[in-house]
């Protein structure tokens, strides 16, 4: 079957890598909808819902969203009317019954946070599907996390992870959930001037590497 999606603004190096490398791994939304933390504008639930609304018969998925920035709601809200979007901070805030899903999201999100384990814990724990999410590290070798100024949204910092370290933490998590497994991964390098653009540090080398965990 071939279908015609057309997307609104694959315009980052992540979003055009999210439709060719990541989309193609994830499940139809189907009922048991999906779960965007850190959700933003809702960019995420355009594409998502473009997809549902060409292979399911026009059908919209159930979308649930949260996230911190009110703007950024307001805006997901009007654009997405169909979705249900949220204040609320996705390391603590959320009840677990809203958690589940058949796909849970975290998109450009937990290269903003401090913590990587306990997040993902809650995502493997209440997802009856799949998981999404990307994160930074650093391609240097480096085995100590970094945390640098982020120039796009100052209030918050960048985390670029050690390989080895976050490495250890998704055994871990997995280890805790051998239900689920790695069912793809994909990488795409930041230039080091993108990088400085970023943070004003120069000379750093990292990668974006997405994750898409399934159940069996
Ligand atoms: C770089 S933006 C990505 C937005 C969206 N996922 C996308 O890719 O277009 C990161 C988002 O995470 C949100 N965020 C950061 N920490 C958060 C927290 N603890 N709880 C909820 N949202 C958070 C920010 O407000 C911001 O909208």
């Amino acid at each position: 079957m071939s279908v015609s999606i057309q997307l609104a603004d694959p315009g980052t190096a992540n979003r055009r890598h999210f439709i060719q490398q990541v989309l193609p791994f994830l499940p139809l939304p189907g009922e048991q909808g999906i779960v965007d933390l850190g959700c933003g504008d809702g960019y995420y639930c355009g594409v998502l819902s473009e997809v549902s609304r060409a292979l399911l018969g026009g059908r919209l998925p159930v979308y649930r969203g949260f996230d911190l920035d009110e703007e950024a709601l307001a805006r997901a809200r009007s654009e997405h009317p169909h979705g249900e979007f949220q204040r609320a901070d996705i390391t603590n805030g959320i009840a677990e019954d809203a958690l589940a899903s058949g796909l849970t999201l975290c998109c450009e999100t937990f290269s903003i946070l401090p913590d990587l384990e306990e997040l993902l814990e809650r995502m493997l724990s209440h997802t009856r599907g799949t998981v999404a999410f990307d994160f930074l590290w650093s391609t240097d070798g480096s085995t100590e996390d970094r945390v640098l100024p982020l120039r796009v949204l100052p209030s918050f910092s960048y985390h670029l992870r050690s390989q080895r370290r976050a490495f250890d933490i998704l055994l871990r998590v997995l280890a805790r959930h051998p239900e689920f497994h790695v069912r793809n991964t994909s990488t795409w390098a930041f230039s080091p001037a993108a990088m400085e653009e970023f943070t004003g540090e120069p000379g750093l080398q990292a990668a974006n590497v997405w994750w898409v965990l399934g159940r069996d």
